[in-house]
């Protein structure tokens, strides 16, 4: 009998160490998963929380459109380096009937820039004006982004039941994952060169994984905006704190810049390739039409038969990208300000003429495309994308920054939110690179109230004439590439989703002229003869991060997570 009673405790307290371990498991790390198969409905992002907030709201009966919002608003509670309401981005859907929609809630530049405004009196680019500080925020878009896709395209109603989730994690705090801990700890000494030491996000001692984050102002703007829709960001309280924060600070946005900003649907590109149909995001973003230069380049050649990174399929799409930035820094900015040749530069003839000096074993020179060199390398970027695509088959996909990891440091005081850096996105001068080596000219030069260029590329892919794939990616100039190969491993290589997104990636950009890639991206053999070829290598830590859902021909759904960020999530039902 004491035996048995002794070996029931033991039995016991063996079970309640091991639920306590769980427990504690399950409250400090969040269960991640990478790749899902489900039948009906799923969603990435790049935070747990916000993936299952989307879900919430689909189980809700909410539709795409629904869950993206009430994801937006969550990222920018709790991934607070891209996630945002003080940034802007782009929304490319699709509908069950086969309706697309591109909505462009980019940033702008306030009325009070001006061209030459981050040159000094020699007319040198000053360091870091453009992407640290008050100076370097567009004029914000994201909040009435959100309402004008709800308006237009959302099911749930109020509006407001799409924040509150994101309202109640800032009130009462969520706990913070390692990544998200490193990131804060790491930026420390650039919030407190921007703000008072009493900002949320600064502690001296660093960030540690399962602390509770509480933003209680960011909780209060969230409310106002439930309570108020446009108006409780764009006047009132919110514009009051947001413009007090510039005029105490040399900043240029007025509450005149506020009032006057309206996000504005564009007309998406779309373009074949084969059997698929592209379907994605227009100028002010050069990921559209890079994207479809591309494929187009591609349908020339039998890629196929080369083989996935074989020499000759990454000679040939390096090459490809080579061309196709060039265009970019010469050709796309906003187009409500500069007229840009998007049917020329996709015409059939202008693409075939482009590829016309392609050598097979030789390595153009980015000099003889168009001119000037620089030394520059893309090594930290932020930016969020998430997909989503609902029981109907509605699909979303968006992608959303503050540009460089929390933007440009600058919080609203007394409204918890940050600002964003966008206007390193525009061409400070022609000829000099951006933070991510982009080159631009006459077409992205800043002008008030103009849209910065982007590189980001929300896409969806059908093929045969149904929803195929739904896919993006944070990582500044390196997203048109990630996307690119990403389709191209599943289209072209015949890839499983989850190993086309976790395959390492290689990029080119024109400028700098050197094939950027990921560890183990090439056999030694493929890099000696890249070389050969006349191509640099330059081996990056990675290079973007894909968030992709496919529809399988049984009509599964496989939802896929990046890798490369530990908190990307993928959820579905
Ligand atoms: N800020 C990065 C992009 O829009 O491309």
């Amino acid at each position: 009998m004491k035996n048995t009673k002794l070996t029931f405790l033991i039995f016991y307290a063996v079970l309640l160490t091991f639920f306590a371990c769980k427990e504690n498991q399950r409250t400090v790390l969040y269960d991640i998963d990478k790749n899902i198969m489900v039948d009906s409905a799923a969603v990435v992002s790049a935070h747990p929380l916000a993936t299952q907030i989307g879900i919430d709201i689909l189980k809700q009966g909410g539709n795409a459109v629904d869950a993206t919002i009430a994801v937006q608003f969550a990222l920018a509670v709790v991934y607070p380096r891209a996630g945002n309401i003080g940034g802007g981005g782009f929304m490319v859907t699709r509908s069950k009937d086969g309706n697309y929609a591109a909505l462009d809630y980019r940033e702008k530049a306030p009325l009070a820039a001006y061209r030459d405004m981050y040159l000094d009196s020699l007319g040198n680019v000053v360091k870091d004006l453009s992407r640290l500080g008050h100076l370097s925020v567009g004029v914000p878009g994201t909040v009435a982004g959100m309402i004008a896709a709800h308006d237009s395209l959302g099911l749930i109603q109020p509006f407001s039941k799409l924040i509150e989730p994101a309202y109640l994690l800032a009130k009462n705090g969520f706990k913070i994952t390692k990544r998200e801990a490193e990131r804060l700890t790491d930026y420390q000494d650039d919030f407190l060169e921007f703000n008072d030491s009493a900002m949320v996000f600064i502690k001296k001692e660093g960030w540690k994984e399962g602390e509770l984050l509480v933003q209680t102002d960011l909780s209060s703007t969230l409310k106002r905006i439930m309570e108020k829709g446009e108006a409780g960001f764009y006047k009132g309280e919110t514009a009051r704190l947001l413009v007090e924060e510039m005029n105490s600070n040399n900043g240029i946005i007025s509450s005149e810049d506020l009032e006057k900003y309206e996000p504005l649907w564009r007309k998406p590109i779309v373009s074949n390739y084969k059997k698929y149909r592209m379907i994605s995001m227009s100028p002010p973003s050069s990921g559209g039409i890079a994207l479809a230069q591309l494929l187009k380049i591609m349908e020339q050649y039998p890629i196929s038969n080369y083989g996935f990174h074989s020499t000759k399929a990454v000679h040939l799409m390096v090459e490809a990208e080579r061309r196709v930035y060039a265009d970019r820094a010469e050709h796309l900015g906003d187009a409500d300000f500069y007229n840009v040749p998007i049917d020329s530069m996709l015409a059939d003839d202008y693409l075939l003429e482009r590829m016309q000096d392609f050598d097979l074993q030789q390595a153009t020179v980015s000099d003889s495309i168009l001119a000037s060199s620089f030394e520059t390398t893309p090594e930290s970027f932020e930016t969020t994308h998430t997909s989503v695509v609902d029981p109907m088959g509605n699909a979303v996909s968006v992608t959303t920054t503050l540009n460089l990891n929390y933007g440009s440091k600058v919080m609203v005081d007394g409204a918890g939110f940050l600002l964003n850096d966008e206007m390193d996105d525009f061409s400070a001068k022609p000829g000099e690179p951006n933070f991510f080596g982009l080159v631009g000219a006459e077409a992205n030069a800043i002008q008030p109230e103009k849209r910065m260029l982007s590189s980001m590329t929300p896409t969806i892919f059908e093929k045969d004439g149904q929803l195929f794939m739904v896919v993006g990616a944070p990582g500044g100039s390196t997203i048109i590439t990630a996307v690119f190969q990403t389709f191209m491993n599943v289209a072209a290589f015949n890839m499983d989703l989850n190993n086309a997104v976790q395959a390492p990636r290689f990029h080119h950009q024109w400028l700098p002229d050197q094939i950027m890639y990921e560890d183990s991206a090439f056999s030694d053999e493929t890099a000696k003869t890249l070389q050969s070829y006349g191509h640099q290598l330059s081996k990056k830590e990675y290079l973007a991060i894909i968030k992709a859902i496919q529809i399988l021909p049984n009509g599964k759904i496989q939802a896929v997570g990046d890798h490369r960020n530990p908190d990307d999530h993928a959820a579905g039902f």
